[in-house]
């Protein structure tokens, strides 16, 4: 699917937020874990450390601190809200909804409040959503979260995932604008490849399967990557009417420092453009891109009027990029 949106709504990011737990678990960590070392997870993808949520937190409070950063960046509250998306797999349980957990907390009772899942995808395809429920009316304010504590759902005694992952959360607020924001969305799903990423026992397919563990095949997932974040990149550069020079901030799903040099190499994007946090968080699926974002807001480099390119990719397979200009101007 990819789409220009409504050229008379112009819709933007008003508020951000980011939040990742406090443990760091570094390689040395892992070498007393599994079979692995800091020199392989270093070469093979980038990763230094990752955090990891406490034994008492879930989903909900991982986001929380985000949320609550996020809407008073934007100068709002809960009650100003009325959509609530939380991209994730794994809400803090099936129901009720971590979006629905989030809006009592945040008081936004005024709000539509759901999950989606889309693999670490996710928070490009509620970004998405969002937008098209405000360009249609449907919503005026929303609050968009990204999130995942994978380490519950990890194998802890497969190295060959055990390493790639962490926990976070990120959020932002969407509203419409006097300036033009979004302008192109790509995504999409091919699910013949769902096999190279997939969560036995984690539904009614095999729901009493004991293994409740993420299984992964690295390399064929290596390959989609590649190919996927410079294709989506393309598409959606190729429907907003812009091209790669005038990408100012490049945000791209932090699974592996490799698979991001593969893409911006052959994209052609230069390196200061490029905003890489994975190897201080891993992978932290639709954590990624909200948690990149935060870091290059707070480092300055997301100014108003700079040209934002996002791209996403995971577990579906699925895939979604968007192209925005930054309009949110933070003291
Ligand atoms: O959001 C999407 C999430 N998933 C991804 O982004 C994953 C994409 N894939 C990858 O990032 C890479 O495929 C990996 C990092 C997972 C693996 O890197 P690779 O270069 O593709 O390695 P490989 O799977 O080809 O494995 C090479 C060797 C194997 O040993 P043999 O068969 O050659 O003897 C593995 O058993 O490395 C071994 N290996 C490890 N060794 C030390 C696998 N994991 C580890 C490890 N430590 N943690």
């Amino acid at each position: 699917m990819i789409g220009t949106g409504r050229s008379d709504v112009q819709i933007t990011i008003t508020g951000l937020g980011a939040h990742a737990p406090e443990r760091r678990l570094t390689n040395d960590d892992l070498e007393k874990l599994v079979d692995t070392s800091n020199e392989w997870i270093m070469e093979r993808t980038g990763i230094r450390e990752r955090r990891i949520a406490a034994e008492s937190e879930a989903l909900s409070d991982l986001a929380l601190p985000a949320c609550e950063t996020a809407l008073a960046q934007a100068g709002l509250t809960g009650k100003d809200i009325d959509l609530l998306i939380v991209a994730t797999v794994t809400p803090d349980m099936a129901f009720p909804s971590t979006g629905a957990i989030l809006a009592d907390k945040l008081g936004a009772v005024d709000a539509a409040a759901y999950d989606l899942s889309a693999g670490c995808t996710g928070f490009m395809y509620a970004l998405a959503q969002g937008y098209g429920m405000i360009a249609g009316g449907l919503a005026q304010r929303a609050l968009i979260v990204g999130g995942d504590v994978l380490s519950r759902i990890l194998d802890w005694t497969d190295r060959s995932t055990l390493v790639l992952f962490g926990d976070g959360a990120g959020a932002v607020v969407l509203e419409q604008s006097d300036e033009p924001g979004f302008f192109a969305f790509e995504l999409g799903a091919d699910g013949s490849g769902g096999e190279h990423l997939w969560l036995p026992g984690s539904g009614s397919r095999l729901f009493d399967d004991a293994d409740k563990r993420v299984k992964m095949n690295g390399r064929e997932v290596f390959k989609f990557a590649t190919r996927i974040l410079v294709q989506s990149a393309q598409a959606v550069l190729e429907r907003a009417g812009s091209t790669l020079d005038d990408v100012d901030v490049y945000v791209p799903h932090q699974a592996n420092v490799r698979i991001i040099d593969h893409a911006t190499k052959k994209l052609g994007i230069p390196s200061e453009r490029v905003v890489i946090n994975v190897d201080r968080y891993g992978n932290t699926s639709s954590g990624s891109i909200p948690l990149a974002l935060a870091e290059a807001q707070a480092d300055g480099r997301l100014q108003p009027g700079k040209l934002v390119l996002m791209t996403g990719m995971g577990a579906g397979l699925t895939w979604g990029s968007a192209l925005m200009r930054w309009t949110k101007d933070v003291p």
